[in-house]
């Protein structure tokens, strides 16, 4: 521990938020998340670091409710299409529940920039760095969600170029996200999909090694 470490309270408020963050598909109908609690978060999602500073994040609300049904249209479409390309577990996969949009309170687009091909600091060798930078922000999103009591669930099953032309977006943006964000019911122990026995979380030292790839 050095002199600039957090408080006790404080480290177990952090560590806590990390615990009890989960992706979040079911919400309260009809609840709403106060502005000032929205501004803090998108202050938090800001706050992520990125690549050479270049803070390739768009946050887009969506408050319009027709667009709000053509969204949720979109990922209903590339719903059905991933669970044709899942084969066999094609009904398990329909059975899950994987977004929230028509209920959750507010709902985001997060996309990247335009004109980022200019960024090379940091993405010479790997331009992917943009969406890791995007990747940052949401998590801080999340995490700071958890801690105001909301529920976030992060949805990928949409096609980006679809999205990107019903919003708008310029031809060098890309859509890399939809939240749902809102109150919740209650936060599950466990992922969901443990829960819904669609997948196993592994255990940590599963994930380290030393000195080179574990086989
Ligand atoms: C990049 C990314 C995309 C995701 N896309 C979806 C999605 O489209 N639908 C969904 O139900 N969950 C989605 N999730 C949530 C994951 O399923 C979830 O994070 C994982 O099962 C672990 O659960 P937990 O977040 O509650 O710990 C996504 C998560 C990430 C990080």
């Amino acid at each position: 521990m050095t002199e600039h470490a957090f408080s006790d309270a404080e480290r177990r408020a952090v560590y806590r938020a990390i615990a009890e963050r989960r992706d979040m598909r079911r919400f309260v109908q009809g609840a709403k998340v106060p502005n000032d609690v929205l501004a803090r978060l998108l202050q938090a999602a800001h706050a992520a670091p990125s690549v050479g500073l270049m803070q390739p994040w768009r946050f887009i609300r969506i408050t319009d409710t027709t667009l709000r049904h053509r969204i949720h249209a979109l990922v209903d479409e590339e719903r059905l299409r991933t669970a044709d390309a899942l084969g066999r577990r094609c009904d398990e996969f329909l059975a899950l529940k994987v977004e929230g949009i028509l209920e959750c309170a507010e709902l985001f687009v997060v996309a990247l920039g335009e004109g980022r091909q200019a960024h090379v600091f940091g993405r010479r060798t790997l331009p992917q760095m943009d969406l890791a930078s995007v990747s940052c922000a949401i998590q801080n999103l999340w995490l700071a969600a958890r801690a105001e009591g909301l529920g976030m669930g992060w949805v990928s099953i949409f096609d980006p170029r679809a999205l990107g032309e019903l919003l708008g977006l310029p031809a060098d943006a890309e859509a890399v996200a939809i939240l749902c964000l809102g109150p919740v019911p209650e936060f599950p122990d466990r992922p969901q999909l443990e829960l819904d026995r669609w997948a196993l979380g592994r255990p940590l030292d599963e994930f380290v090694s030393e000195n080179g790839w574990a086989s």
